[in-house]
């Protein structure tokens, strides 16, 4: 495999009283890996990832997520084609043979010509903390067992490790990025996932079946371990010309999040503990500005987290507020400008995106000073702000975003058009090491990294370009 690199700086020339001064401001990396920039094509409908499990009315599309706000409950939602069948989940704790019932419920949808097959939502709750669970969908003789994890309880020096996905699709590229996550020797253990599932819109009439091939591709990770769902703008499905104009109509029917636990009032805005983290989950693509129930909704979070419990604070969003790519250039400035003091004042440690199809990661940075008139609306250094990671390649039928802004900004610290996924290991209260693993021609290699100190216990200069 061969692959470069080269440093690219930033040249910025500033004119003061008249006079030319050259100020060298020192911008990020952009790297240079060469790859078949092709767009990469869906999986076809007989791949082995999208077969159907086999048996009379076969639970399919089985997927896991946190059901409360502390990681005790679990809710597990799977699909029935033949007939509504049963939703319950048998569960036992490993190692016992007690085994019990939890009951959920069953609904479908239509979405123009498509109708969905009967999907299951299933809230197992009171579970007990870092204990393995067996479970078990589907009656007679069509049943289907996995197992999974739950966390350890909620404190501040838990060690967790997180993978994170974003823009995933369902082709060939997609396929190699979930390979590489589960193949990664860093085990993460719960997916932050940023948005863009399926891409099912992409197809004529937004061919929801596409929405079951997703489901069934994905199955083999997150039905053992659960993905914390993002909104994104392929999730919008809004359509008039066919009538399809509620939205997020197919996502909020397929995945249900635990939002209420939070006093959320939507389930596209919501926020969970886990382990030493808390996370707060946003959506782009819902009203934000002042007044509105999401904004409303973020002041209080924000005030709401206990640093001593949960010292790592983590946002989730689909849309960057900092990205220097040409693709989707600027369409965060405006939740940026409205979140991002409170970001600072609560000193959140790390915001994760994804929308780009490419990969970058910002130093520490502010831009609030700006106020119209007084001429400081350049991002500056700021020891209170979080790290920004645009990670929005997943593969997805769209193709990489590799049209980078040039010369590279200097809050920009590294910047790669390329799939992958990350990894953040949480290691105690002050230290996370993070890693962005690049899709190789034949396995992932890891191509950024570094030590995150926790912006509240050891606020120390965690940045790659320190001066
Ligand atoms: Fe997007």
């Amino acid at each position: 495999m061969k692959f470069y690199r080269h440093f690219s700086f930033a040249f910025l020339w500033v004119l003061i009283g008249g006079s030319e001064t050259f100020l060298l401001s020192k911008g990020g990396i952009t790297s240079t890996f060469i790859r078949n920039e092709e767009k990469s094509l869906d999986m076809p409908l007989e791949s082995d990832v999208f077969r159907i499990p086999s048996g009379y009315n076969a639970p399919q599309q089985v997927h896991i997520t946190q059901g409360d706000h502390v990681g005790k409950a679990v809710i597990v939602s799977w699909v029935t084609e033949d007939e509504p069948g049963s939703s319950t989940v048998l569960y036992w704790r490993h190692n016992s043979s007690n085994k019990q019932t939890a009951n959920g419920k069953v609904s479908t949808y239509t979405y123009y010509n498509y109708t969905s097959g009967y999907i299951h939502h299933c809230t197992i709750h009171n579970l007990e903390f870092n204990t393995k669970y067996y479970y078990k969908v589907g009656i007679g003789n069509t049943t289907r067992t996995f197992w999974l994890m739950i966390p350890p309880k909620v404190g501040p020096n838990v060690p967790y490790t997180f993978g994170i996905i974003g823009d995933l699709g369902q082709t060939f590229d997609s396929n190699r990025t979930l390979s590489n996550y589960e193949m990664n020797p860093v085990k993460g253990e719960t997916v932050l996932f940023l948005g863009d599932l399926s891409y099912a819109d992409e197809y004529p009439f937004h061919d929801n079946a596409r929405w079951d091939t997703w489901g069934r591709f994905v199955e083999r990770s997150v039905a053992y371990q659960p993905w914390i769902w993002t909104s994104g703008n392929h999730e919008l499905d809004y359509e008039p010309k066919i009538g399809e104009t509620k939205l997020f109509k197919p996502f909020l029917n397929r995945y249900h999040v635990p939002f209420k636990a939070s006093k959320s009032t939507q389930p596209l805005w919501y926020s969970i503990k886990r382990a030493s983290a808390y996370i707060i989950i946003l959506s782009s693509y819902s009203a934000y500005g002042k007044s509105t129930p999401q904004y409303k909704w973020v002041r209080k979070e924000l005030r709401k987290v206990n640093r001593s419990e949960t010292p790592w604070l983590i946002v989730l969003m689909h849309s960057p507020w900092y990205n220097s790519n040409n693709a989707h250039f600027m369409e965060g400035e405006t939740m940026r400008v409205v979140f991002e003091p409170f970001f600072v004042q609560s000193k959140v440690d790390i915001v994760f995106a994804g929308h780009v199809h490419a990969y970058e990661r910002s130093e520490r940075v502010s831009n609030i000073a700006y106020n119209i008139v007084n001429g400081r609306c350049t991002p500056v250094k700021d020891q209170s702000a979080p790290v920004y990671i645009t990670i929005g390649d997943g593969g997805n039928i769209q193709g990489l975003a590799s049209n980078f802004t040039e010369p590279q900004p200097a809050y920009s610290a590294f910047r790669e058009a390329s799939f992958g996924h990350a990894t953040l290991e949480i290691m105690n209260q002050t230290h996370a090491f993070y890693a962005w693993h690049r899709n190789g021609d034949e396995y992932s290699v890891q191509a950024d990294s570094l030590w995150l100190y926790n912006r509240y216990w050891y606020p120390m200069d965690d940045s790659t370009a320190k001066s």
